[in-house]
């Protein structure tokens, strides 16, 4: 597949590892940055990845920040992309599973290397189950439609 691997300060000690292994797997990655430990602002790197994955131009995101959160709450307001912070092997499979997720976000600050390349690994091998789940995710993506008026419209 194609990645796009992106980060802010608070998850660029990871990012290089996390590239490297990824494109172990023999996956195409393109990383994004950001390239050091200079304070950055997360939802310009969360931005950078998201186009790619709505444009076509990745199949899915890897985003890292301290947390996880802010740089996935970033990538999940671009249309297309289904983004959400991963902590647990069990949160990775269902993120795919259950809600198609294109995207993950990872902490730097407050999950090891070696439990993030796990996380990493589940997600990029696991299916989408569809079936009940496509009609919920399709609910989803209505959010991305600026004709849809909301469900008690
Ligand atoms: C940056 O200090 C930090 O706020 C960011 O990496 C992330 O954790 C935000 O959600």
């Amino acid at each position: 597949m194609r990645i796009a691997v992106a980060c802010d300060h608070g998850g660029f000690v990871q990012k290089d590892a996390i590239v490297e292994h990824v494109r172990s797997l023999g996956h195409e990655v393109f990383d994004l940055g950001t390239n050091s430990e200079d304070s950055v602002d997360y939802p310009d790197f969360a931005d950078r990845a998201a186009r790619m994955v709505s444009r076509g131009d990745a199949d899915r995101a890897i985003l890292i920040c301290g947390t996880g959160i802010g740089i996935s709450m970033a990538a999940d307001k671009v249309a297309g992309v289904r983004a959400t912070p991963v902590q647990t092997p069990k949160f990775a499979e269902l993120c795919r599973q259950h809600n198609n997720a294109n995207a993950i976000g990872l902490s730097g600050r407050f999950v090891t290397l070696e439990q993030n390349l796990e996380l990493i690994d589940i997600f990029l091998t696991t299916e989408f189950e569809g079936g009940r789940h496509a009609t919920r995710v399709a609910k989803i993506m209505r959010e991305d439609d600026p004709d849809f008026q909301g469900v008690d419209a």
